[in-house]
């Protein structure tokens, strides 16, 4: 048996975003309505024990970066306890968490003991009341706090901002002018149509394009940094600031031919690709008694199906109705 992931446009995949709940405590606009979205039984959910056996597996397939999102991953219970495990597995480089960073605060020193590198922070406004709005819900104050204490700690921090039009166009400048004495990246990203009920009807659309343009209005002596291949994100430096910011074509997709990604969603729902409507259930197999090789033969079955980018993948699928928390981002 190969003990690669290779698909059939010669992509290796070496990144696992695994969703750890459905559950989250935001209600961003972007993400689902204010009535939260359907979640699944708890008994749906797959168990720690189960994505550790899954994460183990792809790890000897040579996926060597984890990305932890959901829902918000530490609403779920005993989180910091999968993490604890998750980083005895040595063939794991990076375990990284995206997260809203509403209770993640007490945990900060504890996830700098462990093999987390990367903490992506969703903040998608720095005025409390944009914010609020945003969310739905009324902690801004405690997310900032958050932010400012993982900025001074050792964890490599990066924001992630959904630009939306009509809602925070004018506060894009604002969070790049946070990279001036913060040690951060903020990441502009394009809005994509994952919020439970497609794409958001805007007057404008806020493409990589368009974001680019802008902040070039604002900011004078940009200057490109060097990308890591397969990166989401193109990315940029005021020059003399400390931090630095990129933009993530979510949406434009022109960041496919790189792929090196796939996806776990909370149920256990194995994705090719964000924009795919998902191959096969992993929780079936695993409940059914499959064995590592079979769970490998499956994994490796399925990555000759990822399709060639997300505009393909959208093509071959129903309409797109799901919330983000259910595919984990
Ligand atoms: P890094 O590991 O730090 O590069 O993070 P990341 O950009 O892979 O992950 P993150 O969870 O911070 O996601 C940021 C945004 O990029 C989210 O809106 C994701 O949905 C989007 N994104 C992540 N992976 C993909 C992808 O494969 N395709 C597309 N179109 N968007 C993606
Ligand atoms: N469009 C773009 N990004 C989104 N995210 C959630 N919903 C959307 C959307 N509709 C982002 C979150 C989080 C990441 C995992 O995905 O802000 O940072
Ligand atoms: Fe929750 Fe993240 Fe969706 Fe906001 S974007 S509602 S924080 S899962």
């Amino acid at each position: 048996m190969t003990d690669k992931l290779i698909d059939n446009f010669g992509r290796q995949i070496t990144y696992l975003r695994l969703a750890i709940t459905d559950r989250c405590n935001l209600r961003c606009q972007y993400c689902m309505p204010a009535h939260g979205v359907n979640i699944v039984n708890r008994k749906e959910l797959l168990s720690y024990k189960e994505m550790y056996r899954i994460t183990r597996v792809l790890s000897e397939l040579g996926v060597n970066k984890v990305r932890l999102t959901g829902g918000e991953p530490f609403v779920r219970k005993n989180f910091i306890s999968f993490l604890e495990s998750l980083s005895f597995n040595d063939k794991l480089e990076e375990i990284n968490i995206t997260t809203n960073g509403v209770l993640i605060k007490k945990y900060i020193e504890k996830l700098e003991k462990l093999k987390i590198k990367n903490i992506n922070l969703s903040i998608d406004s720095l005025n409390e009341e944009n914010f609020n709005k945003i969310t739905r819900r009324k902690v801004f104050n405690s997310v900032f706090q958050t932010l400012e204490k993982l900025e001074k700690s050792s964890l490599n921090l990066k924001l992630n901002v959904v630009v939306q039009s009509g809602i925070n166009i004018h506060e894009i400048k604002d969070f790049i002018e946070l990279t001036r004495l913060k040690n951060l990246s903020v990441r502009f990203i394009e809005e994509m149509p994952f919020n439970g009920t497609g794409l958001r009807k805007t007057d404008q659309v806020w493409n990589y394009n368009k974001i680019l343009t802008e902040i070039k209005l604002h900011f004078k002596n940009i200057s490109v940094l060097k990308n890591k291949k397969s990166a989401t994100s193109k990315n940029f430096k005021v020059e003399g600031y400390l931090g630095s910011f990129g933009i993530i074509p979510a949406f434009t997709r022109t960041i496919c031919t790189d792929c090196n990604r796939i996806r776990i969603t909370a149920t256990g729902l194995f994705k090719n690709c964000l924009f795919d409507d998902g191959v096969f259930n992993i929780r079936d197999f695993i409940r059914n008694g499959a064995s590592n090789d079979e769970l490998k033969q499956l994994f490796i079955n399925s990555i000759q199906k990822k399709p060639k980018n997300g505009f393909v993948a959208e093509a071959n699928r129903k309409e797109v109705t799901e919330s983000m928390s259910i595919i984990g981002g």
